[in-house]
């Protein structure tokens, strides 16, 4: 056992008010090991309080610091850390011109580890601890970035990228290799086969998580997708991800290729796609039938907002998600998103909500931000400790202990501007429109402990 006297921010539980931020300006967290071995928070609270419950641990006081949960990134691409920055005239031109000719590399087993290396140490050097992330198209991709989240015991779920038509030839999922029997018929089977394989030898393990992952409808036949929902219905425990309703021309073009649906979204319904651990990027431009769909079916939204207004996308809108009431949270969305920084993706998101504002009275308070890309995206991924899943994105008892040691003092303006909090939500909001990587003094990892 371990404990940290410092400030500490957490949230209420699940089922209260979501948003709503506890602090305790001279808090101890108790962190051990629970049944399994895995370093969770045994004790939360205020130090005069907790302290005499625990008289044997030995404490690590961290004066003017703030103990906050690690941050949960619900959709970034780790093969577009070197497209972040990449103008383009939408989402279409940007994807050919930039992402795909970059993600084409990543064939190369040296090329995606030491690429994979690098965005794992990035999103731990930004205080993110859980990440839903895109591979590509290749096998090897997918090794490389659960073998390098592996290395830090990360909380990471990532799975091969389907993606059958619409795209370079050496992007599409691939035959095997010749000389090898797989039994596959042709390159969609074998990217189902692919994907079941690294279900089999990844999901579960350590910290690890697989996600079913169709780029979008557009780069997916009828054939591949419909597997791709069988297979999400022989393996209900893993996730699904893929991207929708971002981009006018996007939507255009997944119209006329599945007409039959009722809209974008009810394509991935129509094939099994859409259920809890289900995560669309995006979700912009929705109806109440899609909303309403999201609700009826569990799935989530991954906001992300520098990533929509980079590329000119359009603006989520929260007053209709909040109407109907589906489950959503905050994601980088790199490299079409400019940071790896959840400060930045939060600010985003308050200028996207103010967008919204004008429409639905709605500003978004610094504790509904920070909830979203935390305890709020740890519920839309499932694991806020419901269904007997891992709780991350929280510092209550039980969490898994990942957590951020944030120094307010990091530079002369936050030191000064924090300094003037008059009460949390100030000192939030100076965090959030200041903040970036040099707020984090410390990424903390829980540890297996046995
Ligand atoms: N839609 C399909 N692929 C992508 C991608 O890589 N990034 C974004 N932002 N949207 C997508
Ligand atoms: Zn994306």
């Amino acid at each position: 056992m371990k404990a940290y006297r410092a400030s500490l921010l957490w949230f209420a539980p699940p089922g209260e008010a979501p948003a709503r931020a506890l602090y305790e300006p001279d808090g101890l967290l108790v962190v051990g090991p629970d049944a399994r071995g895995t370093q969770v928070v045994q004790a939360i609270g205020a130090w005069s309080v907790v302290a005499p419950q625990y008289p044997q641990v030995p404490v690590e006081h961290l004066p003017g610091r703030i103990i906050a949960p690690g941050f949960v990134d619900l959709h970034v691409h780790f093969p577009q850390t070197n497209v972040i920055g990449s103008p383009a005239d939408g989402l279409l031109p940007w994807l050919e011109n930039y992402t795909f000719p970059e993600e084409k590399r990543f064939a190369a087993p040296e090329y995606s580890a030491q690429a994979a290396t690098f965005f794992i140490a990035e999103l731990l050097r930004n205080g993110v601890t859980t990440a839903l992330a895109f591979a590509t198209s290749h096998t090897e991709s997918v090794n490389a970035l659960f073998a390098a989240a592996q290395a830090e015991r990360m909380r990471l779920v990532t799975g091969l990228c389907l993606m059958d038509r619409h795209a370079p030839a050496d992007l599409l999922n691939q035959c095997a290799a010749a000389g090898t029997s797989t039994g596959a018929k042709d390159a969609t089977e074998q990217s189902l086969l692919d994907s079941e394989a690294l279900i089999r030898q990844w999901h579960g393990k350590d910290r690890l998580g697989y996600a079913i992952t169709p780029r979008f409808a557009p780069t997916s036949t009828d054939a591949q997708l419909r597997g791709a929902g069988e297979l999400a219905a022989k393996y209900p425990e893993v996730w699904i991800q893929s991207h929708v309703a971002e981009n006018k021309a996007e939507i255009a073009w997944a119209r006329e290729l599945f007409p039959e649906s009722r809209s974008y979204l009810a394509t991935y319904a129509d094939f099994g796609l859409m259920r809890k651990k289900a995560i669309y990027a995006h979700c912009i431009h929705f109806d109440d039938d899609d909303r309403q769909l999201m609700r009826e079916t569990g799935a989530a939204a991954a906001i992300s907002p520098t990533s929509n207004l980079f590329l000119g996308s359009g603006f989520f809108d929260y007053a209709g998600a909040d109407r109907v009431g589906f489950r959503y949270g905050l994601a980088s969305d790199v490299g079409g998103g400019t940071s790896f920084s959840p400060f930045h993706t939060m600010l985003g998101a308050y200028y996207v909500g103010r967008e919204g504002q004008t429409k639905a009275g709605l500003s978004l308070s610094p504790q509904a931000l920070w909830w979203q890309h935390t305890a709020g995206a740890a519920q839309a991924l499932g694991l806020d400790g419901t269904d007997g899943q891992a709780a991350v994105g929280n510092l209550l008892p039980g969490c898994e202990a990942d957590f951020v040691v944030l120094n307010p003092q990091a530079t002369p303006l936050l030191a000064r501007k924090t300094a003037l909090a008059n009460h949390l939500d100030e000192l939030l909001f100076s965090m959030i429109v200041l903040g970036d990587d040099r707020l984090i003094e410390k990424t903390v990892i829980s540890q297996a402990m046995v």
